[in-house]
C-alpha cells in the first residue's frame, strides 16, 4: 500500500462517494513545507522539521492532522511559537472531506475555492472535477505563489488568483459552488458568493460567532438573489482574513473594577454543551470564551469571556458542586447576564440541537432561524451591500 493509500484507508470512514480513488492519487506530502507548526495535546503549537524530525514529519502528513504553515499573515516566523493567530495551514483532511461532502459535486461542475492554502484542496478539485473547472483564490501572495508551485510540481494547472475572496472572482462567475477554508462570522458571509453562484447552486463555509468551535453552512442559491440552508458539523477553521479578530489582553482586563453577583446555572450548558454553546454564540455576539481547568482540583474551572470591541468581560469561578458560583462583570456590557438570557431562549425552545438551526442571505441582511427560515432565531445583520 503506498503512503496515500494508507491516508484514504485512515480517513474511510469519512469518505465521501467518488473520493477515495482522489485521496488516493494526490500526494499530501508534496504540498506540505518541510518547516510546519502542529498542535499538541494541550493544544499549543510545536514546530516541526522534516529535516530534523523525519519520521514524525511523514506521520503527521500522511494523517488525519492539521498541519500550520503560516501566523500572523506570515509575521511569526518559523520555529516562533508565539504566534496569535494561525492564517494558513494544510487543513484536517477529515474536515475537508466533510465539506467535499456537504460540496456534492458532479461531473461537469465548475468551483471557485475560496483561500487556495497550501493548494492540496484544489489539487483533489482539479483531479476530480478536471484543471479547466477549479479556480480558487489566495488572499495572501507568498502562500498563492507557492500554492501554484506546488500545483504545477504535482501536475495541476487550476487558476490560481491571488486577491480577497470576499469579493469572490466574478472573472469565472457563474460558479455551480462556492466552497471557502477560512471561517465566517454570523451575518458576515459576503454577498458576493451569492451573486456569483448560478440558481440551484451551492455554499459550503466553515461558519460560527466568536463564542463556539464552529459549523458547517450548506447555503442553497435561490433565483432571487438569496441563499439559505442548514448548519452541520463541528469544526474549527481560521477566520476569512478581515473578520480575525483582536484578541484582547485578558490578564490586564480582568484586574479591573467589577460587577459581583452570582449564578445558579448550569454553566456546562453554555460552555461545553455544542448547540447549547451556538445558540449562546448567535445570540451574544462578539463574544469569546477561554475555560481555565485547575490543574490540582478536576472540579474547579474559571469561565472567562470578553469582547474585544468594547473591552467588556466576565468571569465565572465554578466549583462543581456549589450551590452558586461568584460572577464578575466589567465594561458597557454585562456579558454574563447576556449569556444567561440567551440560554434561557435555548431553555425555552427545548434545547433545539444545532442542525435544527439554518441561514438565510439575502442582499441587505442575513440571519439564523430555528427549522424555518421565518423562525428567526437572533440578531438579523445587515449591511451587504456596502461588501
Ligand atoms: C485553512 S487555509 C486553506 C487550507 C487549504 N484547504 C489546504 O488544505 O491547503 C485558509 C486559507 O485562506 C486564506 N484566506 C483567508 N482569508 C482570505 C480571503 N479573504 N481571501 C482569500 N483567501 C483567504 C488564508 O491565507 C489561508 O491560506
Amino acid at each position: 500500500m503506498t503512503t496515500t493509500e494508507r491516508l484514504a484507508v485512515e480517513l474511510a470512514a469519512r469518505m465521501p462517494a467518488g473520493w477515495a480513488d482522489v485521496i488516493s492519487a494526490v500526494d499530501r506530502a508534496r504540498f506540505v513545507p518541510a518547516r510546519v507548526w502542529v498542535y499538541d495535546e494541550n493544544n499549543e503549537p510545536q514546530p516541526l522539521d522534516r529535516d530534523v524530525d523525519p519520521r514524525r514529519w511523514w506521520r503527521v502528513v500522511y494523517s488525519d492532522t492539521a498541519i500550520m504553515t503560516q501566523f500572523d499573515d506570515g509575521a511569526t516566523v518559523w520555529p516562533d511559537t508565539t504566534g496569535e493567530h494561525p492564517t494558513s495551514s494544510a487543513s484536517q483532511p477529515s474536515l475537508m472531506l466533510d465539506m467535499l461532502a456537504a460540496l456534492d459535486v458532479r461531473e461537469g461542475h465548475r468551483v471557485l475555492e475560496i483561500g487556495t492554502g497550501t493548494g492540496y484542496h484544489a489539487a483533489l478539485l482539479a483531479t476530480r472535477l478536471g484543471d479547466d473547472a477549479v479556480t480558487s483564490i489566495e488572499i495572501d501572495a507568498t502562500v498563492a505563489q507557492q500554492a501554484r508551485a506546488n500545483l504545477a510540481a504535482t501536475g495541476h494547472t487550476p487558476t490560481v488568483v491571488t486577491g480577497d475572496g470576499a469579493a469572490g472572482y466574478p472573472g469565472g462567475a457563474p460558479y455551480d459552488r462556492v466552497v471557502a477554508t477560512a471561517s465566517v462570522r454570523p451575518g458576515e458571509l459576503p454577498y458576493p458568493w451569492v451573486t456569483q453562484v448560478r440558481p440551484g447552486g451551492v455554499i459550503v463555509t466553515p461558519w460560527g460567532p466568536d463564542y463556539h468551535n464552529g459549523v458547517l453552512a450548506r447555503l442553497v442559491v435561490a433565483g432571487d438573489g438569496t441563499a439559505s440552508g442548514r448548519l452541520s458539523g463541528n469544526l474549527a477553521f481560521m477566520r476569512l482574513r478581515a473578520q480575525q479578530d483582536t484578541l484582547c489582553p485578558l490578564d490586564d482586563g480582568e484586574t479591573g473594577d467589577a460587577w459581583e453577583t452570582t449564578t445558579s446555572l448550569w454553566v456546562y450548558e453554555v460552555v461545553g454543551e455544542f448547540s447549547g454553546a451556538l445558540a449562546v454564540g448567535l445570540l451574544v455576539p462578539r463574544c469569546h470564551k477561554i475555560v481555565e481547568d485547575d490543574p490540582d482540583d478536576a472540579y474547579h474551572h474559571l469561565v472567562r469571556v470578553h469582547d474585544p470591541v468594547t473591552g467588556s468581560w466576565a468571569t465565572v469561578d465554578v466549583h462543581r458542586g456549589a450551590a452558586a458560583y461568584p460572577v464578575r462583570q466589567h465594561g458597557p456590557r454585562r456579558l454574563w447576564d447576556e449569556i444567561e438570557h440567551a440560554h434561557a431562549w435555548w431553555v425555552t425552545h427545548d434545547r433545539p440541537t444545532y442542525t435544527r438551526l439554518g441561514v438565510t442571505v439575502t442582499d441587505t441582511e442575513q440571519w439564523t432561524w430555528l427549522d424555518h427560515p421565518d423562525q428567526r432565531v437572533a440578531t438579523t445583520w445587515t449591511g451587504n451591500s456596502d461588501q
